[in-house]
Parts: structure tokens; sequence; C-alpha cells
């Protein structure tokens, strides 16, 4: 089978068969195609889309491209969480310990910081000596010990999106539905989990803009799920604000574990929360969702998920100590208040353009080789529909040196936008989709 007759038949809008998505899976995978004919076929992919039966195809075959993890030998019912990716959404830290310390298994596979968006990865390396490259046997034997362990993915599971994710980071073609939604499926599945729980972002600091396509994304993944015999909830939330107040690696990790000593409450919590229900409903830990938050609060308030993440942390080499005393963790060169310097409700966010902050101040990568400054970000106290004076903290600045504050102050001030009349805050979720259905909030 020729590259070139597969990228002619989905150039005029023709549905790809089993054997023509193999091949060039295959190539993706072996890299025995030039990366223009992926490109190619990637841009026909994203231009003409793909049929339901068609993405199915492409993430199973992604999956295969590489190991299965096999995760049998961890008593219980092992669900994975998954955001679509977010500013400010530390929400794993949170969730795994909590869920974790209800009894349910988590050996969870995660990624690094995207463009603009962080990565659970990258924030626990802030924790100094923290390892995330366990071995598979020590990974699963961590989790069988003290029933959490959070992990890069090993370079053998899903080769073939390792290839293709890169190419579509530099060809404009990462915004494809059925390329994202086999991209993050490919992964979970390989990642041997018994359920997945998905956290598709909506807004502007999302992937998907539009809550319509954040919902169809929703949908094509859960039907994914259902064909690989998967059980997956997808719940659609906000990104129009960072999910939380603290963006940057170390200070996402500070957010936290504020919020698991009951410091810190707000939407990180409540996300937090909500994705943590559907995870204990799915791993038949509760019967209901009030049930399942019951059971998250109790894990809360008696510090048992604190105990948690410090003990996930011993285990993979961190410094525990972080979890009583988040000084340790890195600190920043220099410190700025930036005060709003006038009166208004809080109206609107471009989320995206504050992760692009964050990542030039050097919490994230511009290029693959760069190296990620864990102490900087900054901590963003104001939230959509809040009513600020000109003396309110408009952000707190976390930079390597005063030239970097002064462009952050900058790409801050001209992301949020004010209004001079009450706006009303946005909810801090959508939908929920099953594969029996959607709730709308
Ligand atoms: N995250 C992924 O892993 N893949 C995508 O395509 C988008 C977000």
């Amino acid at each position: 089978m020729h590259m070139i007759d597969i990228i002619t038949k989905k150039k005029l809008g023709g549905e790809l068969n089993e054997q023509e998505i193999e091949a060039f899976v295959d190539a993706a995978a072996h890299n025995t195609a030039p990366d223009y004919q992926l490109a190619a076929l990637l841009m026909a992919i994203r231009l003409n889309g793909m049929t339901p039966e068609e993405t199915t195809r492409l993430t199973l075959a992604m999956t295969h491209s590489g190991d299965v993890a096999d995760l049998s030998a961890i008593p219980g019912v092992k669900v994975d969480k998954h955001s679509t990716g977010g500013v400010g959404d530390t929400a794993t830290l949170v969730v795994a310990p909590l869920v974790a310390a209800c009894g349910v298994p988590v050996a969870k596979m995660s990624g690094r910081g995207l463009g603009h968006t962080g990565g659970t990865l990258d924030k626990l390396e802030s924790i100094s000596g923290m390892r995330v490259d366990l071995e598979e046997e020590r990974f699963i034997r961590q989790v069988q010990e003290i029933g959490i362990a959070v992990i890069g993915q090993t370079g053998s599971l899903a080769p073939a999106d390792k290839t293709l994710y890169a190419l579509r980071d530099v060809t404009s073609t990462v915004d494809s539905l059925p390329l994202i939604a086999s991209s993050i499926m490919s992964k979970k599945l390989a990642s041997g989990a018994d359920a997945i729980v998905l956290d598709v972002k909506t807004g502007s600091g999302a992937i998907m803009h539009t809550l319509e396509g954040s919902i169809e994304l929703a949908q094509a993944m859960v039907r994914i799920g259902a064909l690989a015999h998967k059980p997956v909830t997808a719940v659609v939330t906000g990104m129009e604000q960072p999910l939380g107040t603290h963006v940057g690696n170390a200070l996402e990790v500070k957010d936290a574990i504020d919020v698991l000593r009951g410091r810190t409450k707000g939407a990180l919590l409540e996300v937090s929360l909500l994705l943590g229900s559907h995870m204990l409903m799915l791993a038949n830990r509760a019967a209901t969702q009030e049930e399942a938050r019951a059971l998250l609060t109790e894990a809360l308030e008696s510090g048992r998920g604190l105990e948690k993440l410090r003990q996930m942390i011993a285990a993979q080499g961190g410094d525990p100590r972080v979890c009583d005393d988040v000084g340790l963790l890195p600190q920043p060169a220099l410190r700025r208040t930036v005060r709003v310097g006038h009166g208004g409700y809080v109206a609107e966010m471009d989320t995206t353009a504050l992760g692009l902050a964050a990542q030039a101040m050097g919490a994230g990568r511009m290029k693959k080789t760069d190296v990620i400054d864990p102490s900087v970000g900054f901590v963003l106290p104001v939230r959509i529909g809040d009513r600020v004076g000109p003396e309110d903290t408009l952000c707190e600045l976390y930079a390597r040196s005063e030239a970097d504050a002064e462009s952050a102050e900058q790409a801050i001030r001209a992301a949020i936008r004010f209004s001079d009349t009450p706006v009303e805050r946005p909810p801090l979720w959508y939908a929920v989709v099953t594969k029996d259905g959607m709730i709308r909030n």
C-alpha cells in the first residue's frame, strides 16, 4: 500500500479502511514514511474529518502501535483521569490522592506541558528528588503497596502518537477532533486502566474554545471507550479562566497542597471533587454522586488525602516535607505584586494568553529542548464576576528578572478585560457525557 494513495483518498474526502489506517499508523510508529507524507495526511484529515468508525479504527491502531500496560496485578478497578489541557489545572494532584485515600487504586500515567497548557510531570518534578520515570514493575509495586503512583508514560506506549503529535504541533493540525480524540484515547487505552474519567475543557484556555466543539469531542471519546469496552465518563468543565489561582509548576504544587490541607476552597477543589466522584462511581466505590462526594470530603477533612500525596512523593524519591512546608519548593529570584489600578468587574480572560505568559516566564517550553524553571509563574486571585478596586491585587508575579516580570505584567493586563457593570460567574461544569447520554448543567 502506498502512502500517496492513502493521502489522495483522504484529500478527496474518502473514508479510510482498516488496512489504510494500519499502514499510516505503522509508518508513523516505525518512521518508515517521510514526515512530509505523514503531515500531508494529517492536514487532509484536519480539513476533511473522519467518520466515527474511522476515528475508532485510528485510535485502536495507535493503541496497539506499542505496548499496552498490564495492570491486572493490582487488585480493584483502576480508574484513570485525563484532562484535555488547561491553565492552572492541577486537579490531578488533588484528585488522585483523594481517590486513593478512598481505597481506589490510582495508577496514572501523565504528560508534560504542551504549548500554553501545564503538565503534571513538570509540576511533580518541581519537588526536590521526585522521579516520574519509574519502570513498569516498580510502578505496579508502588500502587500495590500504597495505592497511588503518577509517572510519565513509557517510550513504548502509543509510539505512533508520539510521532504524529510532534508533527501536528508544527503543521497547524492540532485542532482536529478525530486527531485529538484518537491521540488522547490511544494513550489512555494503552495505559491499561479499567475505566477512564475525562475532563474535557471548554473556553478561551481550552483546546476546543466552543462548548459545542467540546461536547462533540467528549462524545467522540466516550464512543471510542464504548467500542473498546472501557467505561468512560467525560465531564465538560470551564476553562474560560485558570482553574486554580496559581499558574506555574511549583506554584501549582503549592496550590494542590493548600487544597489538600483544607486552606484553599474554590474552583480547583470543586472540580476535583466532581471528577473524583465520577472516578469513585466508575470504580463501584460509590453508587451516587452524593455518596462519592461525602467519601472524598471525609478523605480531605481527615487529612488522609494529604497523607496519600506525602506517601507518593516519598515513594518516588521526592522530599515529602513539602506537604508541611511549601516554602521548601523552588523559590523565584523576585516577586512583584501588581495592583488592578482601577475599579470594575472582571469580565473576560484570554486564558491561552495567560498560559503563554507563564510559558514565556520560563514555566513552559518554547522549544522541545528548553529547560523549565519550576519557580516561576504567577498567582491570579481575581476571577470572572469579581468586583475589584484600584488597590486590589491583580496578580503576584514570580519571575527570574525585572524584564520577565515587566513583560508578564503587560501580557496579563492585556489578557483580562473589565466591565463597568456586573458580570455573571461562569459555571464550573457544563455537561457530563456517558455512553447512556448527556446531562447538562
Ligand atoms: N492532548 C493529547 O494528548 N493529544 C491531543 O491531541 C490533544 C491534547
